[in-house]
């Protein structure tokens, strides 16, 4: 085992870990943050997506070890300061962005590295950009107006589904 320190949502964190511990298990076993969902085994489904130094990643994707010293962001520290759901976590409510929500906390990841990047994202720009985050509920139409809501464009003519 090797110990390893990250920040995560802003706060120190160290483990010991082994060569073969993947971040997700980190953040859920050994720090548990079970926010950040597993879906699959062979990093198709997206629900795992937090951010490191910035960008979106797959955590069943990347070893513990290879982030020390990283800056990590989860679903957990989406929220905002007063515990409230942030910006885009309440778009998602206000616009039915999920039911099981199985899928959510890396749909929001995505969706916060996507806005970072393009402020005022095209619906296409963002079904393309969500292409692998996969969703079995919500048919993605809900998701994609969410994210379009909290990009602060008008989506009162687009029809709830
Ligand atoms: S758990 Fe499915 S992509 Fe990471
Ligand atoms: S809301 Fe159920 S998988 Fe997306």
């Amino acid at each position: 085992m090797t110990q390893v320190t990250m920040t995560v949502n802003g706060e120190a964190v160290s483990g010991d870990v082994e060569g073969r511990t993947l971040l997700v298990e980190f953040l859920r076993e050994g720090q548990g943050m079970t926010g950040t969902h597993v879906g699959c085994d062979t990093s198709q489904c997206g629900a795992c997506v937090v951010h490191v130094d910035g960008k979106a990643v797959k955590a069943c994707a990347v070893l513990a070890l290879e982030l020390e010293g990283a800056e990590v962001t989860t679903i957990e520290g989406m929220a905002n300061a007063d515990g409230s759901l942030g910006t885009i976590q309440q778009a998602f409510q206000d616009h039915h962005g999920l039911q099981c929500g199985f899928c959510t906390p890396g749909m929001v990841m995505s969706a916060a590295a996507l806005l970072k990047d393009n402020p005022s994202p095209s619906e296409a720009e963002i079904r393309e950009y969500l292409e692998g985050n996969i969703c079995r509920c919500t048919g993605y139409h809900n998701i994609v107006k969410a994210i379009m809501a909290a990009s602060g464009q008008d989506v009162s003519a687009i029809a709830a589904e």
